[in-house]
């Protein structure tokens, strides 16, 4: 047990997927898994763990924001010996290329939070995606006729920026994409030598002001949730 995960040793898997929202591990974990336990409960944060294609595969929700999902990658790092963390997640556009639903691969993840600067003394981290689950999640990708964004994303603070249009900064310098969580996920994951990766789906866009709706929000989440479970049994 951890503090904020009341899972035994060896009840979670060494490969997790990370979805912010508990209910979204929920759903991954009845409609994809076999013999699914749930092993935790606490604070709503849902954690199960069964089988895909017979490989033990754990989905754990992390909350939303880098330090709810700090708290629990540092407990699957620190209490469970886990050895790979792939992000399932949703993002908004800044560039206009990326479209509702289109699927971004995070190469790396720059960020407006303090908790790198506090880490690092004021230095930079460059938070990067390990490139074997890169490759990986690249290769599924196109074997299910995905073409998807490989690049770096900006992991903000704050949902509702009282500075508006400060997202337009990190495009001028290509960053595609604005979430919640990878930066802090890259960083934790590199510190213990495990991978990480976050799989991502555009659920609106900054640029263009689109937006998506429930039902086929629900259809592109399976798709991705299909690709981070593919991605995670195929490499070690
Ligand atoms: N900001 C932060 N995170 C997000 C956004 C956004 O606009 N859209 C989806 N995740």
């Amino acid at each position: 047990m951890s503090i904020h995960l009341e899972a035994k040793k060896g009840d979670i898997a060494p490969r997790v997927i990370l979805p912010g929202d508990p209910l979204r591990a929920e759903y991954i974990a009845k409609r994809f898994l076999k013999d699914t336990v749930c092993y935790n409960r606490v604070r709503g944060m849902l954690g199960f763990t069964g089988t895909y294609n017979g490989v033990p595969v754990s989905v754990q929700g992390s909350g939303m924001g880098l330090p709810s999902l700090s708290i629990y990658v540092h407990e699957l790092l620190h209490e469970y010996g886990v050895t790979s963390i792939l992000r399932a997640g949703s993002c908004g556009a800044l560039s206009e290329k990326l479209k509702p639903y289109d699927i971004v691969l995070a190469q790396s993840a720059s960020t407006d939070s303090a908790m790198n600067r506090i880490r690092f003394s004021g230095m930079d981290f460059a938070p990067c995606a390990d490139f074997g689950l890169l490759q990986s999640a690249f290769e599924v990708c196109n074997e299910n006729g995905v073409i998807p964004y490989v690049g770096s994303v900006f992991s903000t603070d704050s949902f509702y920026h009282p500075v508006r249009d400060n997202w337009k900064l990190w495009a001028e310098y290509g960053t595609l994409a604005i979430e919640m969580e990878s930066s802090a996920l890259y960083t934790l994951c590199a510190r213990h030598h495990v991978s990480s990766l976050s799989v991502l789906t555009v659920s609106d866009s900054l640029v263009t002001g689109e937006s998506t709706s429930s039902i086929e929000r629900e259809r592109s989440f399976d798709r991705m949730a299909h690709i981070c479970l593919e991605t995670c049994t195929k490499t070690v």
